[in-house]
Protein backbone atom coordinates (compact mmCIF):
# COMPACT_ATOMS: atom_id res chain seq x y z
CA UNK A 1 0.00 0.00 0.00
CA UNK A 2 1.27 3.60 -0.88
CA UNK A 3 0.69 5.57 2.06
CA UNK A 4 4.16 6.18 2.67
CA UNK A 5 4.60 3.95 5.67
CA UNK A 6 6.48 0.29 5.83
CA UNK A 7 9.02 1.35 3.55
CA UNK A 8 11.15 -1.62 5.30
CA UNK A 9 9.15 -4.42 6.77
CA UNK A 10 8.06 -3.23 10.48
CA UNK A 11 9.67 -3.70 13.74
CA UNK A 12 8.20 -4.13 16.74
CA UNK A 13 6.36 -6.54 19.14
CA UNK A 14 3.25 -8.32 19.60
CA UNK A 15 1.72 -9.88 23.03
CA UNK A 16 -0.01 -12.72 21.01
CA UNK A 17 2.52 -15.29 20.70
CA UNK A 18 3.20 -14.86 24.68
CA UNK A 19 0.43 -14.01 26.13
CA UNK A 20 -2.77 -15.27 24.07
CA UNK A 21 -5.43 -13.96 25.40
CA UNK A 22 -4.40 -14.40 29.54
CA UNK A 23 -5.14 -11.72 32.17
CA UNK A 24 -0.78 -11.04 31.98
CA UNK A 25 -2.04 -9.55 28.57
CA UNK A 26 -2.39 -5.83 30.55
CA UNK A 27 -1.03 -2.27 30.69
CA UNK A 28 1.59 -3.25 32.82
CA UNK A 29 2.61 -5.47 30.19
CA UNK A 30 2.74 -3.47 27.27
CA UNK A 31 4.56 -0.13 28.77
CA UNK A 32 7.02 -2.66 30.50
CA UNK A 33 8.03 -3.88 27.02
CA UNK A 34 8.00 -0.15 25.84
CA UNK A 35 10.68 0.57 28.88
CA UNK A 36 13.06 -2.47 27.42
CA UNK A 37 12.52 -1.22 24.05
CA UNK A 38 14.37 1.71 25.17
CA UNK A 39 16.76 0.71 28.01
CA UNK A 40 17.55 -2.33 26.61
CA UNK A 41 18.49 -1.17 23.09
CA UNK A 42 16.24 -2.56 21.12
CA UNK A 43 14.91 0.71 19.58
CA UNK A 44 18.19 1.53 19.07
CA UNK A 45 18.84 -1.39 16.25
CA UNK A 46 15.20 -0.17 15.09
CA UNK A 47 12.20 -2.02 16.82
CA UNK A 48 9.71 0.95 16.95
CA UNK A 49 6.26 -0.62 16.85
CA UNK A 50 4.44 -2.13 20.53
CA UNK A 51 1.42 -3.71 19.37
CA UNK A 52 -1.65 -4.86 21.27
CA UNK A 53 -3.17 -8.07 19.70
CA UNK A 54 -6.58 -9.67 20.55
CA UNK A 55 -8.47 -9.26 23.82
CA UNK A 56 -8.02 -5.90 24.58
CA UNK A 57 -11.49 -4.82 23.86
CA UNK A 58 -14.74 -5.24 26.23
CA UNK A 59 -17.32 -8.13 24.70
CA UNK A 60 -19.92 -5.32 23.82
CA UNK A 61 -19.45 -1.80 22.34
CA UNK A 62 -20.46 1.43 24.10
CA UNK A 63 -24.14 3.16 23.66
CA UNK A 64 -22.35 5.29 20.91
CA UNK A 65 -21.19 2.08 18.96
CA UNK A 66 -17.73 2.92 19.98
CA UNK A 67 -15.06 -0.47 21.00
CA UNK A 68 -13.96 -0.19 25.13
CA UNK A 69 -11.03 -1.01 26.24
CA UNK A 70 -11.37 -3.87 29.01
CA UNK A 71 -11.22 -1.83 32.27
CA UNK A 72 -9.64 -4.62 34.13
CA UNK A 73 -6.51 -4.67 31.42
CA UNK A 74 -6.02 -1.17 30.73
CA UNK A 75 -7.97 0.74 33.65
CA UNK A 76 -6.66 3.87 31.88
CA UNK A 77 -7.52 3.50 28.45
CA UNK A 78 -5.53 2.76 25.04
CA UNK A 79 -4.77 6.53 24.50
CA UNK A 80 -3.30 6.72 28.15
CA UNK A 81 -1.15 3.61 26.83
CA UNK A 82 -0.53 5.30 23.75
CA UNK A 83 0.71 8.47 25.02
CA UNK A 84 3.16 6.73 27.33
CA UNK A 85 4.85 4.50 24.61
CA UNK A 86 4.80 8.05 22.58
CA UNK A 87 6.86 9.63 25.21
CA UNK A 88 9.57 6.78 24.75
CA UNK A 89 9.34 7.58 20.98
CA UNK A 90 7.85 4.86 19.92
CA UNK A 91 4.72 3.90 18.45
CA UNK A 92 1.86 1.64 19.29
CA UNK A 93 -0.47 -1.09 17.25
CA UNK A 94 -4.17 -2.19 17.78
CA UNK A 95 -5.76 -5.50 16.67
CA UNK A 96 -9.28 -6.26 15.58
CA UNK A 97 -10.74 -8.46 12.75
CA UNK A 98 -12.78 -7.84 9.51
CA UNK A 99 -15.44 -9.53 10.63
CA UNK A 100 -18.67 -8.95 13.28
CA UNK A 101 -16.35 -10.67 16.46
CA UNK A 102 -12.61 -11.35 16.78
CA UNK A 103 -11.10 -14.50 16.32
CA UNK A 104 -10.78 -15.29 19.92
CA UNK A 105 -13.67 -17.46 21.25
CA UNK A 106 -14.78 -14.83 23.56
CA UNK A 107 -15.91 -13.32 20.83
CA UNK A 108 -15.13 -9.16 20.89
CA UNK A 109 -17.03 -7.08 18.50
CA UNK A 110 -14.99 -6.58 14.81
CA UNK A 111 -15.26 -3.96 12.44
CA UNK A 112 -17.13 -5.46 9.32
CA UNK A 113 -19.56 -2.51 8.81
CA UNK A 114 -17.80 -0.45 11.17
CA UNK A 115 -15.24 0.69 9.81
CA UNK A 116 -14.78 4.30 9.45
CA UNK A 117 -16.13 4.72 13.53
CA UNK A 118 -13.56 2.25 14.63
CA UNK A 119 -10.86 3.93 12.57
CA UNK A 120 -11.84 7.53 14.08
CA UNK A 121 -11.51 6.16 17.40
CA UNK A 122 -8.12 4.10 16.73
CA UNK A 123 -6.58 7.55 15.02
CA UNK A 124 -8.15 9.30 17.58
CA UNK A 125 -6.52 7.59 20.61
CA UNK A 126 -2.68 7.77 18.39
CA UNK A 127 -2.51 4.50 17.16
CA UNK A 128 0.21 4.07 14.71
CA UNK A 129 -0.83 0.30 13.49
CA UNK A 130 -3.59 -1.69 12.88
CA UNK A 131 -3.72 -5.46 12.07
CA UNK A 132 -6.78 -6.27 10.70
CA UNK A 133 -7.57 -10.21 10.65
CA UNK A 134 -10.42 -12.37 9.23
CA UNK A 135 -12.46 -13.79 11.09
CA UNK A 136 -16.07 -13.82 11.63
CA UNK A 137 -16.47 -12.03 7.89
CA UNK A 138 -19.60 -13.84 7.53
CA UNK A 139 -18.48 -14.42 3.43
CA UNK A 140 -18.47 -10.87 2.72
CA UNK A 141 -15.89 -10.93 -0.57
CA UNK A 142 -12.01 -10.21 1.33
CA UNK A 143 -10.59 -7.70 -1.02
CA UNK A 144 -14.07 -5.78 -0.43
CA UNK A 145 -13.77 -5.85 3.10
CA UNK A 146 -9.82 -5.40 3.69
CA UNK A 147 -10.45 -1.86 1.32
CA UNK A 148 -13.21 -0.63 3.43
CA UNK A 149 -10.69 -0.51 6.42
CA UNK A 150 -7.73 0.76 4.06
CA UNK A 151 -10.18 3.68 3.23
CA UNK A 152 -11.44 4.66 6.65
CA UNK A 153 -7.67 4.72 7.88
CA UNK A 154 -6.57 7.25 4.85
CA UNK A 155 -9.91 9.25 5.60
CA UNK A 156 -8.40 9.43 9.14
CA UNK A 157 -5.87 11.54 8.03
CA UNK A 158 -3.72 10.20 10.63
CA UNK A 159 -0.64 7.66 9.37
CA UNK A 160 -1.14 4.00 9.96
CA UNK A 161 0.63 0.83 9.00
CA UNK A 162 -2.53 -1.41 8.12
CA UNK A 163 -1.52 -5.30 8.24
CA UNK A 164 -3.64 -7.51 6.59
CA UNK A 165 -4.33 -11.27 7.06
CA UNK A 166 -6.25 -13.84 5.51
CA UNK A 167 -3.84 -16.85 6.33
CA UNK A 168 -2.69 -17.77 2.63
CA UNK A 169 -5.82 -19.65 2.17
CA UNK A 170 -8.75 -17.60 0.20
CA UNK A 171 -8.41 -17.47 -3.72
CA UNK A 172 -7.46 -15.27 -5.37
CA UNK A 173 -4.63 -15.48 -2.52
CA UNK A 174 -4.22 -12.36 -0.90
CA UNK A 175 -0.56 -11.74 -2.19
CA UNK A 176 -2.20 -11.77 -5.78
CA UNK A 177 -4.31 -8.58 -4.77
CA UNK A 178 -2.36 -6.94 -1.32
CA UNK A 179 -0.02 -4.89 -2.80
CA UNK A 180 -2.47 -1.60 -3.22
CA UNK A 181 -4.54 -2.59 -0.10
CA UNK A 182 -1.99 -3.72 2.85
CA UNK A 183 1.13 -2.85 4.06
CA UNK A 184 1.60 -6.69 5.10
CA UNK A 185 -0.70 -9.63 4.44
CA UNK A 186 -0.48 -12.48 6.40
CA UNK A 187 0.75 -15.62 4.20
CA UNK A 188 0.44 -18.15 6.44
CA UNK A 189 -1.66 -19.96 9.54
CA UNK A 190 -0.49 -19.37 13.28
CA UNK A 191 3.12 -19.68 13.85
CA UNK A 192 3.52 -21.76 17.02
CA UNK A 193 7.08 -22.03 18.88
CA UNK A 194 8.30 -25.60 17.39
CA UNK A 195 10.31 -26.12 14.64
CA UNK A 196 8.12 -27.78 12.78
CA UNK A 197 5.39 -25.18 12.34
CA UNK A 198 8.23 -22.79 12.17
CA UNK A 199 9.75 -23.92 9.12
CA UNK A 200 6.29 -24.99 7.49
CA UNK A 201 5.79 -20.49 7.59
CA UNK A 202 9.21 -20.37 5.98
CA UNK A 203 8.64 -22.83 3.46
CA UNK A 204 5.04 -21.73 2.18
CA UNK A 205 6.41 -17.89 2.26
CA UNK A 206 9.72 -18.24 0.46
CA UNK A 207 8.17 -19.13 -2.69
CA UNK A 208 6.19 -15.72 -2.61
CA UNK A 209 9.05 -13.31 -3.40
CA UNK A 210 8.05 -11.74 -6.16
CA UNK A 211 4.98 -10.11 -4.35
CA UNK A 212 7.16 -8.98 -1.51
CA UNK A 213 8.44 -4.75 -1.71
CA UNK A 214 8.51 -1.48 0.04
CA UNK A 215 5.26 -0.53 1.20
CA UNK A 216 3.64 -4.38 1.08
CA UNK A 217 5.48 -6.99 2.80
CA UNK A 218 4.59 -10.80 2.86
CA UNK A 219 4.10 -11.90 6.87
CA UNK A 220 5.44 -15.63 7.65
CA UNK A 221 3.28 -14.68 11.43
CA UNK A 222 5.37 -13.05 14.36
CA UNK A 223 8.83 -13.99 15.66
CA UNK A 224 8.99 -17.08 18.42
CA UNK A 225 12.34 -16.31 19.31
CA UNK A 226 12.80 -17.13 23.42
CA UNK A 227 9.65 -17.86 24.29
CA UNK A 228 11.04 -21.49 25.16
CA UNK A 229 10.16 -23.97 22.51
CA UNK A 230 12.97 -24.13 19.93
CA UNK A 231 16.89 -24.63 20.25
CA UNK A 232 19.08 -21.22 20.43
CA UNK A 233 20.25 -22.78 16.90
CA UNK A 234 16.33 -22.89 15.74
CA UNK A 235 15.91 -19.82 17.07
CA UNK A 236 18.71 -17.90 14.91
CA UNK A 237 17.58 -19.92 11.59
CA UNK A 238 13.98 -19.15 12.37
CA UNK A 239 15.19 -15.10 13.18
CA UNK A 240 18.00 -15.20 9.93
CA UNK A 241 15.03 -16.78 7.66
CA UNK A 242 12.63 -14.21 8.27
CA UNK A 243 15.66 -11.69 7.60
CA UNK A 244 16.36 -12.92 4.15
CA UNK A 245 12.43 -13.20 3.65
CA UNK A 246 12.35 -9.47 4.76
CA UNK A 247 9.32 -10.40 7.19
CA UNK A 248 8.30 -8.08 9.46
CA UNK A 249 10.30 -8.44 12.96
CA UNK A 250 7.44 -8.76 15.32
CA UNK A 251 9.09 -10.11 18.75
CA UNK A 252 6.37 -12.40 20.12
CA UNK A 253 8.44 -12.98 23.43
CA UNK A 254 8.06 -11.49 26.87
CA UNK A 255 11.02 -9.64 26.91
CA UNK A 256 10.61 -8.78 31.07
CA UNK A 257 11.59 -12.77 31.53
CA UNK A 258 13.96 -13.75 28.69
CA UNK A 259 17.57 -14.50 29.04
CA UNK A 260 20.62 -12.61 27.36
CA UNK A 261 21.07 -15.20 24.60
CA UNK A 262 17.47 -13.85 23.41
CA UNK A 263 18.72 -10.21 23.37
CA UNK A 264 21.55 -11.22 21.47
CA UNK A 265 19.71 -13.01 18.92
CA UNK A 266 16.90 -10.28 18.47
CA UNK A 267 20.16 -7.38 18.64
CA UNK A 268 21.60 -8.61 15.89
CA UNK A 269 22.28 -6.09 14.15
CA UNK A 270 24.02 -7.02 10.96
CA UNK A 271 20.80 -9.59 10.88
CA UNK A 272 18.70 -6.86 11.30
CA UNK A 273 20.48 -4.69 8.25
CA UNK A 274 19.72 -7.85 5.74
CA UNK A 275 15.79 -7.33 6.77
CA UNK A 276 16.12 -3.89 6.57
CA UNK A 277 17.64 -3.39 3.46
CA UNK A 278 16.29 -0.23 1.37
CA UNK A 279 16.10 -2.39 -1.57
CA UNK A 280 13.09 -4.23 -0.07
CA UNK A 281 13.79 -7.42 -2.23
CA UNK A 282 12.74 -10.81 -0.58
CA UNK A 283 15.54 -13.53 -0.95
CA UNK A 284 14.38 -16.10 -3.66
CA UNK A 285 15.78 -19.89 -3.82
CA UNK A 286 18.63 -20.28 -5.55
CA UNK A 287 18.71 -24.21 -4.40
CA UNK A 288 17.14 -26.75 -2.63
CA UNK A 289 18.79 -30.11 -2.75
CA UNK A 290 16.76 -32.32 0.19
CA UNK A 291 16.08 -29.42 2.85
CA UNK A 292 19.93 -28.30 2.21
CA UNK A 293 18.60 -24.57 1.14
CA UNK A 294 20.13 -21.73 -0.47
CA UNK A 295 17.86 -18.57 0.02
CA UNK A 296 20.07 -15.60 -1.52
CA UNK A 297 18.59 -11.66 -0.77
CA UNK A 298 20.07 -8.93 -3.23
CA UNK A 299 20.89 -6.08 -1.24
CA UNK A 300 20.80 -2.14 -2.14
CA UNK A 301 24.94 -2.10 -2.23
CA UNK A 302 25.24 -4.49 -4.45
CA UNK A 303 26.11 -6.74 -1.55
CA UNK A 304 24.33 -10.03 -1.13
CA UNK A 305 22.79 -12.08 1.78
CA UNK A 306 23.30 -15.70 1.55
CA UNK A 307 21.56 -18.10 3.88
CA UNK A 308 22.71 -21.30 4.44
CA UNK A 309 19.72 -23.46 5.75
CA UNK A 310 19.80 -26.87 6.93
CA UNK A 311 16.40 -28.58 7.50
CA UNK A 312 17.52 -31.45 7.98
CA UNK A 313 18.97 -33.08 11.26
CA UNK A 314 22.33 -34.13 10.39
CA UNK A 315 24.96 -31.84 10.47
CA UNK A 316 25.76 -31.35 6.47
CA UNK A 317 27.76 -29.17 3.78
CA UNK A 318 25.98 -26.61 1.83
CA UNK A 319 27.43 -25.19 -1.09
CA UNK A 320 26.49 -22.32 -3.76
CA UNK A 321 28.42 -19.94 -6.09
CA UNK A 322 29.03 -16.97 -6.74
CA UNK A 323 27.80 -17.06 -10.13
CA UNK A 324 25.00 -19.35 -8.89
CA UNK A 325 23.96 -16.54 -6.46
CA UNK A 326 24.30 -13.86 -9.67
CA UNK A 327 27.62 -12.02 -8.72
CA UNK A 328 29.86 -13.83 -10.57
CA UNK A 329 32.85 -12.11 -12.44
CA UNK A 330 35.18 -10.75 -9.85
CA UNK A 331 38.17 -12.68 -8.74
CA UNK A 332 37.71 -12.26 -5.34
CA UNK A 333 34.55 -12.37 -2.20
CA UNK A 334 34.75 -11.26 0.61
CA UNK A 335 31.98 -13.48 3.62
CA UNK A 336 30.91 -12.43 6.40
CA UNK A 337 29.14 -15.24 9.32
CA UNK A 338 26.63 -12.65 10.45
CA UNK A 339 26.47 -14.64 13.60
CA UNK A 340 29.85 -15.36 14.30
CA UNK A 341 31.27 -12.30 12.36
CA UNK A 342 34.24 -14.17 11.11
CA UNK A 343 34.99 -13.14 7.61
CA UNK A 344 36.63 -15.01 4.77
CA UNK A 345 37.76 -14.38 1.13
CA UNK A 346 37.10 -16.92 -1.79
CA UNK A 347 37.45 -16.76 -5.24
CA UNK A 348 33.64 -17.56 -5.88
CA UNK A 349 33.00 -20.53 -3.66
CA UNK A 350 30.04 -19.65 -0.61
CA UNK A 351 30.10 -22.92 1.84
CA UNK A 352 29.83 -23.88 5.40
CA UNK A 353 29.38 -26.98 7.37
CA UNK A 354 25.67 -26.33 9.12
CA UNK A 355 24.59 -28.32 11.60
CA UNK A 356 21.11 -29.67 12.47
CA UNK A 357 18.01 -27.09 11.88
CA UNK A 358 20.96 -24.45 12.07
CA UNK A 359 21.32 -21.72 9.26
CA UNK A 360 24.79 -19.83 7.86
CA UNK A 361 23.91 -16.46 6.66
CA UNK A 362 27.02 -14.81 4.69
CA UNK A 363 27.16 -11.46 3.77
CA UNK A 364 28.70 -11.41 0.35
CA UNK A 365 30.74 -8.73 -1.26
CA UNK A 366 32.82 -8.23 -4.15
CA UNK A 367 36.73 -7.62 -2.95
CA UNK A 368 38.35 -8.29 -5.97
CA UNK A 369 38.49 -6.41 -9.04
CA UNK A 370 36.57 -7.65 -11.99
CA UNK A 371 38.33 -8.86 -15.49
CA UNK A 372 39.53 -7.02 -18.37
CA UNK A 373 36.67 -3.98 -19.08
CA UNK A 374 36.88 -2.82 -15.51
CA UNK A 375 37.66 0.78 -15.67
CA UNK A 376 40.07 0.82 -12.19
CA UNK A 377 42.62 -2.08 -14.31
CA UNK A 378 41.70 0.33 -17.53
CA UNK A 379 42.94 3.57 -15.64
CA UNK A 380 45.78 1.75 -14.48
CA UNK A 381 47.18 0.20 -17.82
CA UNK A 382 46.55 3.73 -19.53
CA UNK A 383 48.72 5.81 -16.70
CA UNK A 384 51.87 3.43 -17.80
C1 LIG B 1 -5.80 -15.09 14.63
C2 LIG B 1 -4.48 -14.46 14.14
C3 LIG B 1 -3.47 -14.46 15.27
C4 LIG B 1 -4.05 -13.73 16.49
C5 LIG B 1 -5.37 -14.33 16.89
C6 LIG B 1 -6.07 -13.52 17.97
O1 LIG B 1 -5.63 -16.44 14.91
O2 LIG B 1 -3.99 -15.15 13.03
O3 LIG B 1 -2.27 -13.86 14.85
O4 LIG B 1 -4.19 -12.37 16.17
O5 LIG B 1 -6.27 -14.41 15.78
O6 LIG B 1 -7.31 -14.04 18.33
Amino acid sequence: LENGLARTPPMGFNNWNTTGCRAEFNEAMVKGIADIFVNKGLKDVGYQYVNLDDCWALPTRNSKGDLQPDPKRFPNGIKAVADYIHSKGLKIGIYTSAGTKTCNTAGFPGGLNHEQQDANLFASWGIDYLKYDNCNNQGVDAQKRYKAMRDALKATGRPIVYSICEWGKSDPKIWTWGEPVGNLWRTTGDISDNWSSMISKAKANRVLSQYAGPGHWNDPDMLEVGNGGMTPTEYRTHFSLWAVMAAPLLIGSDLRKVNDDTFKILENKDVIDVDQDKLGKQATITSNSGGLVVYNKVLANGDHAVALSNENTATATISTTAAAIGMGGATSYTLKDLWTKSTKTTSGAISASVPGHGTVLFRVSKSGTTPPGDTVRYEAESAT
